[in-house]
């Protein structure tokens, strides 16, 4: 089938990437020429394991290229619309104006019979709104969210766990069919349904993976003033298949360009649709979420002697997870910004988030390894939990700093080991 994919960012690129791998011809678009440029070239503009293996494999194949000119789309047959759907400047609303013209920029060239597919993550009763603008073209429009994790994007996108088709005709849904052809031979799962069901599964997905990660956290807040430990709660209660251990890691919280924008988009859904009360509960989600970057801060002031002014505090990790060079909403830029807004000196390392982070917070020092971060460093305070972080070795770290102080915001390094090394060792929640 012959698509194009609007919107070019973290999720538009490997969608794009994705469907050319799975044999269609397409056509990625962006407004920003930087990117277009890198991805014509067959380079992520981003990090994403496994993506620039695959734009290298299909720009070679002539499958897959890339365009600033929304003109190049008229002969498409389907139109993913991949745009970003930010928090509203000053607002917890989100920001449709992208998706807005990304539709109005398509009208003009959509053929009659065209499928416009929605994929941006949007604030219920958008596609009700949007297929009002498109129907008149003679085009069609669908909803078919996306589920895709940073980090595992390439493998999530080809291989889904479930496929969901916001549909008002046989005929969308058998094209939507035809283009996840391999996945759905393969038995995934397909919900279809109509646009406002769509759309919420995409938010309510989210807002419960935000509550199970804040209820864990809260959990944690309640192991702090009890000596419990969280990890073991989290493995007690995670056996139990109706709860499932899965996004029950107690730490520093959620971040990221979806999970905290989405709750509150979601909230100032509902109160707009008169409904505020039935998702009142996401602001306190959000709040024990934020709650959890001051408790690492709050640790490091503690056990520094109750000041982390002019301490030098090693930071490990900037992007909101690992394998990932995202720093939207992160965790660890944020605890590495407040440390510093109290006067640390703090060094910080990440193996891919460091110049995303220098660019939005120059006034941090940022190291060029964990090892020149951990150099006479007072405090380690380890936020994100790439693999090279876990497995340092306590005993060859310890002659690299001053003091053998580690705080684990992560919870997962092994406590005995580390003390073991002679360190003092504070995770969250945990005694
Ligand atoms: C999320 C959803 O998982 C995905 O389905 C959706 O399409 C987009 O939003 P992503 O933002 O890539 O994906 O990250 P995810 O892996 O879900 O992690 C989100 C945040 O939660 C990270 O900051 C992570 O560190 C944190 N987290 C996750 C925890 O703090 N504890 C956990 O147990 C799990």
């Amino acid at each position: 089938m012959k698509m194009s994919v609007i919107g070019c960012g973290y999720l538009g690129a490997v969608h794009a990437a994705a469907m050319a791998s799975l044999g269609h011809e397409v056509v990625g678009v962006d407004v920003d020429p930087a990117k277009i440029e890198a991805l014509a070239a067959g380079q992520a503009p981003f990090f994403e394991p496994g993506l620039p293996e695959l734009l290298t494999e299909n720009h070679d194949s002539g499958k897959l290229r890339f365009t600033t000119d929304i003109a190049e789309v008229a002969e498409c047959d389907v139109h993913f619309v991949a745009v970003g759907t930010p928090q509203r400047r000053g607002g917890h609303s989100a920001d449709l104006t992208y998706v807005n013209a990304a539709v109005e920029s398509l009208l003009p060239h959509l053929k009659p019979g065209a499928l416009v597919v929605g994929k941006s993550t949007v604030p219920v009763g958008t596609a009700e709104r949007l297929a009002e603008r498109i129907e008149p073209t003679g085009a069609e429009l669908a909803w078919n969210p996306e589920f895709l994790r940073e980090g595992f994007a390439v493998k999530d996108t080809i291989e889904p766990d479930r496929i969901v088709y916001g549909v008002r005709s046989d005929r969308a849904r058998q094209i939507l069919d035809d283009v996840y052809r391999t996945a759905v031979d393969a038995g995934t799962p397909v919900v279809v349904t109509d646009y406002a069901t769509a759309e919420l599964v995409k938010t309510a997905a989210n807002a419960f993976l935000a509550t199970k990660i804040s209820f864990i956290n809260a959990m944690a807040e309640i192991a702090e003033v009890t000596g419990a430990d969280v990890t073991k709660l989290a493995d007690a209660i995670g056996h139990d298949a109706r709860i499932g251990r899965k996004f029950l890691n107690a730490g520093v919280g959620f971040g990221g360009g979806c999970l905290p924008k989405d709750i509150r988009a979601f909230r100032a859904r509902a109160e707009e649709l008169g409904r505020g009360e039935s998702l009142a509960f996401l602001k306190e989600i959000d709040e024990i979420n934020l709650r959890r970057r001051q408790r690492v801060v709050d640790l490091a002031t503690e056990l520094l002697g109750g000041s982390v002014y002019e301490k030098r505090i090693a930071v490990l990790g900037l992007a909101f997870k690992p394998n990932s060079d995202d720093i939207r909403d992160s965790p660890a830029l944020d605890v590495a910004v407040m440390l510093n807004g109290l006067g640390a000196e703090v060094l910080a390392f990440d193996p891919e988030a460091v110049e995303n982070a220098r660019r939005a917070h120059p006034q941090l020092v940022y190291a060029e390894s964990a090892e020149a971060a951990l150099k006479d460093a007072q405090a380690v305070v380890l936020v994100t939990e790439w693999s090279e972080f876990r497995e340092l070795d306590p005993a060859a770290t310890a002659g690299l700093v001053a003091q053998r102080l580690v705080i684990d915001g992560r919870n997962v390094l092994d406590p005995a080991a580390w003390q073991g090394a002679g360190w003092t060792y504070a995770g969250l929640g945990r005694p």
